[in-house]
């Protein structure tokens, strides 16, 4: 059901999978929404918790992406960086309903802010 605490970002047929969109949100930044190959649907900031790289431009793999400026691989379940690197970034709750994808309100806005 939507409600106000879901924000609609559109059909998800219009995700290809291991393809990824962003998402501007207020303060200027960016959510990056993520489709894997077997069609679950993250998200999380759109900045790499090493050097802010674009996640959206990395490469999906199972339930990772890689970063594409150097390689780290971070977790769309935790946000976490995995293997020999630390750090983490904001992840978003989605949920898919009626063949649209719709991210939490609360966790979009306050991703901006840590
Ligand atoms: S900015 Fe992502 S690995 Fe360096």
């Amino acid at each position: 059901m939507v409600t106000a605490d879901w924000l609609d970002i559109g059909p998800v047929d219009q995700l290809p999978a291991l393809g990824a969109r962003t998402l501007p949100v207020q303060g200027g930044e960016e959510i990056a929404i993520f489709r894997t190959a077997n069609g679950s649907v993250y998200a999380l900031l759109n900045k790499c918790p090493h050097k802010q790289g674009p996640l959206s431009q990395g490469i999906v793999h199972d339930t990772t992406v890689t970063c594409p400026l150097h390689n780290w691989r971070i977790s769309l379940v935790t946000g976490e960086a995995l293997g020999d690197d630390s750090g983490c970034v904001p992840t978003i709750p989605v949920k898919i309903d009626g063949g649209r994808i719709l991210i939490a309100r609360k966790e979009a806005l306050q991703g901006v802010d840590g």
